[in-house]
């Protein structure tokens, strides 16, 4: 398997300012302030506290592609991030080890527009891929 380290945990919430200032009461400082995501419909900031990165998002349409996710989880985390140096050879790895891809490669515009894929798996559940 590809090394990977750790990006950022994703946490889903419904309010994101509410969520933030929640996290900044806990000690957390903003990393970058919210962005739009027009692609998935979601609203994003990044939060770090002792070398944790974490990335709340919160859909602000009702066909967002965490919609379906929400009425599940309510405000949780449900993904941690990976980073690789070398993104085919990581993708390859994961999905010849049982993980599927849930969409293809899309540029994050919170990300500085790097490409990200999300893979499900039966034992983990979701993560994400991020290129370098
Ligand atoms: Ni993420």
């Amino acid at each position: 398997m590809s090394l990977l380290t750790v990006h950022h945990i994703g946490y889903l919430v419904k309010k994101i300012e509410k969520a933030k200032d929640a996290f900044l009461s806990l000690g957390f400082q903003v990393e970058q302030d919210t962005l739009r995501d027009e692609i998935r419909k979601v609203d994003i900031c990044f939060l770090l506290k002792d070398g944790y990165r974490i990335e709340l998002v919160s859909p602000y349409a009702g066909d967002s592609v965490v919609s379906g996710l929400m009425k599940r989880y309510k405000n949780s985390p449900y993904h941690i991030c990976y980073e690789t140096a070398d993104f085919e050879a990581a993708f390859a790895d994961l999905t010849a080890n049982g993980y599927i891809a849930i969409d293809t490669p899309t540029p994050a515009p919170a990300l500085d527009g790097r490409d990200v894929v999300f893979l499900s798996s039966a034992v983990l559940g979701m993560i994400e891929l991020i290129r370098p």
